[in-house]
């Protein structure tokens, strides 16, 4: 059994919920800047109570309330974060703690930026099949608010923060994976170790082009691996980053755009967790067909980016 199957989903939100007009009382912009160049209305930053871990923690306990299994269950819990509240002990370890997993299950954390959900069910599935285990918790959280400078137009409006949380099945179900990464920083963030705050800084129109190149070359790789067509997809969950880069990559695939999973109107950039947050919205609303395959598409800083193809 070497594919992974989606049993259940989980997902939270923060507290404090932004409009675009909030924003244009803060920093020189404007709801119709920010709907025409992203698409993006709302956004959902923490409030001081909240993290990335109170949120992968919610999103985690939810995904295995639904999930109908026990916390002995959960072989391992992969977390992936640029924007963990603490170096250690990792989100991983303190959903581990929150939910009562077992001690004997190994924990961490992992940074890929907005592929990260991707490149943590890799890092799930090998672990599954190198230590044993049928079960792994894969989250997606950010608190991404506070890594930006709320003075910079050019950043602080793409933002949001959220979580969202996946239990896979080890299943021999339709599954294909690819990852991979070129160093670069047109998309910067500071950690801890540099001087003073070192806020979010992108090269948006690098960007761009990178994503619109990686989107599309992912889609096909993993399409080809498991010899599925488009039209044998249910859905085409991306990295929801930016309206205009999936309509581009639909217009290039000359795809049905209502197969496209689209929420950034409502969340922003949340970066690792919009394609968990996405999965759980499908799943709330019984928008996921059991037993059709699904492609997720993650492309971000690093630059990395990383596709797969599952069945729920
Ligand atoms: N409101 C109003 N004006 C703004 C704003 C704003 N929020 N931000 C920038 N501007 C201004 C700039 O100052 C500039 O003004 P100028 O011409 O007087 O100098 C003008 O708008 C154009 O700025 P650009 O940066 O060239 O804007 P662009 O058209 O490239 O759009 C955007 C910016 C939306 C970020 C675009 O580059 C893009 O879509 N990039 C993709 C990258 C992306 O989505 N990144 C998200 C994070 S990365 C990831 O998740 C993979």
């Amino acid at each position: 059994m070497n594919g992974l199957q989606l049993i259940a989903t989980g997902g939270a939100l923060p507290g404090r919920t932004i409009t675009n007009d909030a924003l244009s009382r803060m920093v020189d912009t404007s709801d119709a800047w920010i709907t025409s160049r992203t698409g993006i209305r709302t956004r959902h930053w923490c409030t001081e109570d909240e993290s990335a871990a109170t949120l992968a923690i919610a999103a985690a306990r939810q995904a295995l309330d639904r999930s109908g299994l026990a916390p002995a269950d959960i072989a391992c819990c992969v977390c992936a974060t640029l924007s963990a509240p603490d170096a250690t002990p990792s989100v991983a370890c303190q959903v581990q703690a929150a939910l009562g997993l077992p001690e004997n299950r190994p924990a961490l954390d992992i940074n890929a930026a907005c592929s990260g959900f991707l490149y943590g069910m890799a890092v799930a599935r090998g672990m599954l099949t190198t230590l044993g285990g049928q079960y792994a918790l894969v989250i997606g959280c950010e608190a991404l608010s506070r890594l930006m400078d709320p003075t910079d137009r050019s950043t602080c409006v793409l933002f949001g923060d959220g979580a969202g949380a996946a239990i896979f099945r080890l299943a021999d179900t339709p599954f294909a994976l690819t990852l991979g990464a070129r160093g670069s920083d047109v998309l910067h963030a500071g950690g801890p170790s540099r001087e003073g705050s070192a806020p979010i800084t992108m090269d948006g129109k690098a960007v761009f082009r990178f994503a619109v190149d990686a989107l599309p070359k992912c889609l096909h790789t993993v399409l080809d691996e498991t010899r599925l067509t488009l039209e044998d997809l249910s859905w085409v969950v991306c990295h929801q980053a930016n309206s205009r880069i999936i309509d581009h990559c639909i217009k290039a695939l000359q795809a049905d755009p209502a197969k496209f999973y689209k929420n950034m109107d409502r969340h922003g950039n949340t970066s690792a967790a919009s394609i968990p947050v996405a999965l759980n919205e499908l799943a709330e609303s019984g928008q996921l067909t059991p037993g059709r395959p699904l492609a997720c598409i993650g492309f971000g800083g690093g630059l990395t980016w990383g596709g797969a193809i599952l069945q729920y």
